[in-house]
């Protein structure tokens, strides 16, 4: 819609955005240099191989990290890099280490992900560095970067920063779908809202610790895994597991209805809606276009499918079989997909555009103060003049 340009509208927008230009062109003028991730085993870059933890959530031995892009296994679920080493490239920082790695640098954002983790405690407890503990080590890491830093800088760095968020999967898998106590106990509803509940509660105890900037993966089809389609009792032929791809589109509606409300509540709050659903389904079902052979089987495991998580195992010695080229298959093992999926998929998150209300593109979050658009503007401009009394 066209707006005449005598109307009283247009020159109070233009009013509004050069007093907001001018009294905002100092503090926003440092481009976003850190990435903090939180999560499983999508962005676990190696914290896994600092705990003690069972086979299942490690990937620190062969065939794990095989592709030649590292020198061998990093404790990366994937044949070699993840979604957080690609996104780390786009957005011209370096690889972001594992906040457990010995003496790395934390400049530019830590890692805390974890597989196997979820969003409860309750989720493999024991096993990993669950979610709360992740954010507790974010808490600790602040306070280390306020001393080598000076407060001011450190508070800087903390909001220009991106978090992302990628975990769900256990919880909806081993916390529920495998484990019969809970779905006695909660309907699956009821489950959706408790773990979102709980996503929703970190995400505000980040952003009152300072964050601003967030990324909050939804969920892949969960269904399609080859270890799911394996498990599939309805069907014998292989078709995904949908009554799990449900749970996840729950858990995503759940999501985004959690990040719209969010962004209205919470001042400076930006936020990028993914869409992991989609752009996984598209491949599920038209791999060639992608450039697939297979997004049925798993290149790494054993069974139907190759739907039984032993890649890499070796008390026996067929305990697993593994595919020639990996970049042919959708799934790398029974769960994580192969690098060439991580990598087209952290180019769609980076190049998507910003679907939902409210909702910004992953480079804006990167770029400078003049991506910034009116809404933001004017938001800002309200607040320094203590109009918006919400925080
Ligand atoms: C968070 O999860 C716990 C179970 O771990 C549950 O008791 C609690 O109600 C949840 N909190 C919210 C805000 O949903
Ligand atoms: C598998 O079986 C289901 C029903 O049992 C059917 O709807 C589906 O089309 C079948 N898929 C294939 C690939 O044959």
């Amino acid at each position: 819609m066209a707006t005449p340009k005598s109307s009283p509208s247009f020159v109070l927008l233009i009013v509004i955005t050069t007093l907001a230009r001018y009294s905002i062109s100092s503090s926003l003028k440092t481009p976003t240099s850190a990435l903090f991730i939180f999560g499983d085993s999508i962005v676990d870059a190696g914290t896994n191989n600092h705990i003690k933890s069972v086979a299942n959530f490690k990937a620190d031995y062969h065939p794990y990290g095989r592709n030649g892009f590292f020198n061998g296994p990093t404790g990366r679920f994937s044949d070699g890099r993840v979604l957080v080493d690609f996104i780390a490239e786009l957005a011209n920082i370096p690889a972001i280490p594992p906040f457990l790695q010995p003496s790395a640098k934390f400049i530019n954002g830590a890692n805390f992900a974890s597989a196997g983790a979820g969003i409860l405690s309750e989720t493999n407890q024991g096993l990993v560095i669950n979610f709360e503990t992740q954010i507790k080590q974010f808490e600790e890491l602040q306070k280390s970067l306020q001393e080598e830093l000076g407060e001011t800088e450190a508070k800087t760095l903390i909001s220009k920063a991106v978090y992302l968020i990628s975990i769900g999967t256990n919880d909806y898998l081993h916390g529920y779908t495998f484990n019969p106590n809970m779905q006695e106990t909660f309907s699956v509803e009821d489950f959706v809202g408790m773990v979102t509940g709980n996503l929703s509660q970190a995400i505000q105890d980040l952003y009152e610790r300072g964050a601003r900037k967030f990324c909050v993966l939804d969920l892949m089809p969960l269904g399609c895994m080859p270890s799911l389609r394996a498990l599939n009792p309805n069907t014998k032929n292989g078709s995904c597991f949908e009554e799990v791809s449900e749970i996840a589109m729950a858990h995503n509606r759940a999501l985004s209805a959690t990040l719209i409300i969010q962004q209205h509540i919470y001042k400076g709050f930006k936020y990028v809606h993914s869409n992991f659903f989609e752009w996984m389904d598209k491949r599920i079902h038209f791999p060639s276009e992608y450039g697939f052979k297979d997004a049925v089987n798993a290149c790494c495991g054993k069974g139907a499918f190759r739907g039984i998580n032993s890649c890499g195992r070796k008390k026996k010695k067929d305990n697993y079989e593994v595919c020639e080229d990996s970049n042919e298959y959708l799934w790398w093992d029974s769960v994580h997909v192969s690098e060439k999926v991580h990598e087209q998929l952290a180019l769609e998150l980076w190049t998507a555009t910003a679907s939902l209300p409210g909702s910004y593109t992953f480079q804006d979050l990167f770029s400078d103060f003049q991506n910034l658009r009116v809404e933001d503007v004017i938001v800002h401009e309200q607040s320094d003049l203590g109009f918006v009394s919400v925080t």
